[in-house]
């Protein structure tokens, strides 16, 4: 295992000191008391199972019906873990729930959310997700969230174990050359022979609990553990702070798949972080 920290865990955070606290300071944050949505009966399980179990997901070459990944999640060991990840797009799957939903305290400035970026630009980031889980289950890797997004994540149902590393600890890591947001280490299980710098690593270690929101900002890396049932929310999200760590990394790929067009990427990028800047003035 990894040494580790507590992460600060805030209570009647403004949106203000969020911020200047936490996202300009590129720190990870517990929200413990912005999560009372999650105690809708429409995250039950059984209003899940009885209204959604039409919705079908396959994990490792097999199919599964919505019930079955419940009941699967609720008798996971760690002999016999349920499948995972199961991951469901609440606005394709869920769209019902998409209301019961509260956006926190980033408001308007997701850019994710707005018509002004085009929809193949956002393509490859999770707009809104609910993923299940089971004891013992663990996120399938070190990562980090793709194309630079920040993330928050509200705990809906049992507990979750995040361990998180700040991107100046990389090198520990052994990213992966291609896929550079990868890690082939096991933090659980470290082959120290292997990848040796991981003993240096630390980590920021929290349990997120039903109702409480943790927020990873863009390039941190990080993974998770189950302890129980679990059901969690996540979002990603782009704003000023990030914008350009976005945009470099969509140009990389954007490079890799359309050269000739991937120029224009870099335009797009300093033309519309400038109105996305003054749009988001006017309404913050
Ligand atoms: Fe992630």
């Amino acid at each position: 295992m990894t040494n580790a920290f507590e992460i600060d865990r805030r209570e009647g955070l403004s949106k203000k000191e969020f911020y200047n606290s936490y996202v300009k300071k590129s720190l990870p944050v517990v929200l413990t008391d912005k999560g009372e949505w999650v105690w809708s009966d429409k995250f039950s399980t059984d209003y899940l199972k009885s209204h959604y179990n039409h919705l079908t997901r396959t994990v490792n070459g097999k199919s599964y019906s919505l019930s079955e990944i419940i009941e699967l999640c609720k008798k996971s060991t760690k002999e016999n873990k349920a499948p995972y990840p199961n991951i469901y797009d609440v606005k394709r799957d869920f769209p019902e729930l998409l209301n019961e939903i509260p956006e926190l305290l980033y408001g308007k400035s997701n850019r994710l959310q707005s018509k002004m970026l085009p929809r193949f630009i956002a393509k490859y980031t999770n707009k809104r997700e609910l993923f299940f889980g089971g004891k013992d289950c663990s996120f399938p890797t070190l990562h980090i969230d793709y194309l630079g997004v920040h993330t928050q994540l509200t705990q809906i149902i049992g507990d979750k174990d995040f361990y998180l590393y700040s991107p100046d600890q990389s090198a520990c890591f052994y990213p992966d050359k291609i896929r550079r947001n990868q890690s082939p280490v096991n933090i659980f299980d470290p082959d120290l022979e292997k990848y040796p710098l991981f003993k240096n690593a630390v980590a920021i270690k929290t349990t997120l609990k039903p109702g409480e929101t943790l927020f990873i900002p863009a390039g941190w890396w990080h993974t998770t553990y189950i302890h129980n049932f679990n059901l969690t929310y996540a979002i990603d999200h782009v704003n000023s702070f990030n914008w350009n760590f976005f945009m470099d990394e969509y140009y990389l790929s954007a490079k890799k798949n359309y050269p000739k067009l991937a120029s224009l990427v870099k335009v797009y990028k300093v033309i519309m972080g400038k109105i996305f800047n003054a749009k988001e003035a006017i309404l913050n």
